[in-house]
């Protein structure tokens, strides 16, 4: 997964460097490094941990250099430490190289140059890059030829940046790894995501994959891989700079838990309009093509596929077409009925995780039509789909995904609504209703925020249990599964989500005293099955919370009531509480909320 980043200007490109790996650290931090070229040499620094170790032991710190690239990884091939972190140097120590991504068949050019006299210091797939492209210099004695044969001997995905005594640019090349070009005045930066760079400019490119470009402090000149000058359209960003700080909050996890009201305002402004048909321009789907649409799949991982699985129930009630939600890396090695009448929808806040993207790319090779639902203009998923809708959540820098989650809910609901509009199988008074429901949820989930204290007093009897269950029927068992999710990933609490009446087939055994169970129950019609199957666990020693939009009491749990609506979008209420007592259990244990141990945000390999 890892992050890049990449300067060249008129500014030291030290501290534009650091900074711009800090942003990127959600992406991978076990090492980091940093080249600079000064005084006609490649000077290179790296750590073993993460970037602000580097930062107070660098002695590039009071460099003055103005050209330079730098790297924090996420270790795929050989352990963290700082023989492995990036920059790596070819033999020659002419070209420096940072990489993100995974070369799949670096062992072969391994072999093949160990064979031509080529030493390795690093158990990386990353250090066979320099190396090779020291080769084929050796042979073409011009750098873009032999940067362009390299790569094209490269197997798996990259974004790279090379820096050389021998050019005065960065060389950029990229395939199915993310990767923007940020332009400047008289300075130029590139980087992994947007935000990263974005507080010195909102003018960006985005390569295709298998393009090549050369960046100066005055010069962007984009090669595809024929090597012919191709234009790149420029973007620009109106991201606003705060929106990737902290903004005054402790973690970027809580700050963003407290913009999904915003985020799901913005998400569905312009695309829900209260009495007149919902508006979709991201997308042309005319009434005869979806009348003749018999089967919508949703693919996605983690918590997108959550999100995915909300959206099941909204498409289906709406629209009465089947909907089959599938993870990815499954979806891909699954036998596929699909036709040109499937509709695929692929859900990525990142739209980089690869195997969301490979799954897009069979549906669409099966003769599918593909919608891409992401958060992040000019991804990898939104250039392959055949229609982007994008969720208007800003940018999400904590790895566990909170408002991305209940932006990608919401525009899964509003497409619902807009299909139904088209279909005309749904009542038009009912359709309004829900409309109304929906608009009215950031103003919920504000109530739901003001009392975000009485967390703490839960995460608190939490925060040292073994077990946790969280059981739920319908989406409340999928806000089960979320909730859950957090709580693992943040918290690195064991904890499982159940249908509440499977329980009782085998997990009810793990019961003990001091268990934890989170109850959901957001439809009334369950709420006596739910409740008896939490009584279920009290008798054996289970301590109980209830997440509930319902009127109930009950001395035995304690309960948490939330606002009540349509049973459809409860889903994206419930989930607040979860993420609350996820975060507030994190930080009782005193562990890192916004970076969690292993994981990364975008999760770029296979
Ligand atoms: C959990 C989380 C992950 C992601 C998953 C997919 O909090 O963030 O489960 O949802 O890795 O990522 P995207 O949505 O970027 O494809």
């Amino acid at each position: 997964m890892c992050g890049i980043v990449g300067y060249t200007g008129k500014q030291k490109a030290y501290p534009i460097l650091i900074n711009g790996l800090k942003a990127l650290e959600y992406r991978g931090y076990d090492s980091a490094g940093i080249a600079l070229f000064e005084s006609g040499k490649l000077k290179i620094s790296k750590e073993k941990g993460r970037v602000k170790n580097l930062d107070d032991n660098s002695d590039l710190k009071s460099s003055n250099s103005s050209i330079g690239i730098a790297h924090t990884r996420w270790a795929t091939h050989g352990v963290p430490s700082s023989d492995n972190a990036h920059p790596h140097l070819d033999n020659s120590g002419n070209f420096a190289v940072v990489h993100n991504g995974i070369i799949e068949n670096y062992l072969e050019l391994k072999e093949f140059l160990s064979k031509n006299g080529y030493k390795f210091k690093s158990e990386t797939d990353t250090e066979v890059i320099p190396n090779l492209i020291h080769y084929y210099y050796e042979k073409e004695k011009d750098f873009l030829q032999a940067f362009n044969r390299t790569i094209k001997d490269l197997k798996g995905s990259y974004a790279i940046l090379v820096l050389s005594p021998l050019f005065d640019g960065i060389y950029v090349a990229k395939m199915n790894s993310p990767l923007v070009i940020g332009e400047g005045e008289d300075e130029n930066f590139i980087a992994s995501d947007i935000p990263a760079v974005l507080e010195y400019t909102k003018n960006f490119y985005f390569l295709n994959d298998g393009d090549l470009a050369y960046i100066t402090n005055n010069s962007l000149v984009f090669y595809n891989n024929d090597l012919k000058e191709v234009n790149i359209p420029k973007k620009v960003i109106d991201w606003d700079k705060n929106a990737a700080d902290k903004n005054g909050y402790e973690d970027f996890m809580l700050k963003e838990i407290f913009e999904q009201p915003r985020a799901i305002n913005e998400t569905l402004a312009g695309r829900i309009i209260l009495e007149d048909k919902c508006n979709f321009l991201d997308i042309n789907i005319d009434s005869k093509y979806l009348k003749n649409v018999n089967k919508i799949y949703i693919v996605a991982c983690g918590t997108a596929m959550h999100a995915g699985r909300v959206g099941k129930t909204v498409l289906e009630e709406l629209t009465d077409i089947v909907t089959i939600v599938d993870v990815a890396s499954e979806f891909r090695y699954n036998y596929q009925v699909i036709d040109k009448n499937t509709l695929c929808i692929f859900i990525s806040q990142s739209g980089e995780t690869a195997d969301t993207i490979a799954a897009l790319k069979l549906a669409k090779k099966n003769g599918a039509k593909t919608i891409a639902i992401s958060n992040v203009i000019g991804s990898s998923i939104t250039r392959e789909a055949d229609y982007t809708i994008y969720t208007h959540a800003g940018p999400e820098i904590a790895v566990a995904s909170t408002k991305a989650y209940v932006s990608q809910i919401s525009t899964i609901s509003a497409l619902a609504i807009y299909f139904a509009e088209i279909l005309q199988v749904k009542d038009i008074t009912y359709l309004e209703k829900l409309k109304k429901e929906l608009l009215d949820i950031p103003e919920k989930i504000d109530d739901i925020l003001k009392n975000s204290e009485n967390y703490k007093k839960i995460a608190k009897d939490i925060h040292n249990v073994k077990n946790c269950f969280y059981i739920g029927r319908g989406n409340d068992y999928t806000t089960a599964m979320e909730g859950s999710l957090k709580l693992k990933e943040i918290a690195y609490i064991h904890s499982e989500a159940y249908p509440a009446g499977e329980l009782k087939h085998g997990p009810i055994a793990l019961i003990e005293d001091g268990t934890s169970v989170i109850g959901i129950i957001t439809n009334k019609k369950i709420l006596e099955k739910t409740i008896s199957n939490l009584q279920e666990v009290i008798t054996r020693g289970a301590k109980v919370v209830l997440v509930t939009d319902c009127n109930y009491e009950n001395n035995d749990m304690i309960i948490i009531n939330i606002p009540k609506t349509n049973y459809l979008f409860a889903p994206i209420l419930a989930i607040v509480p979860l993420q609350l007592i996820a975060y507030y259990v994190a930080k009782e244990k005193n562990l890192d909320v916004d970076k969690p141990r292993n994981l990364a945000k975008s999760v770029t390999v296979e």
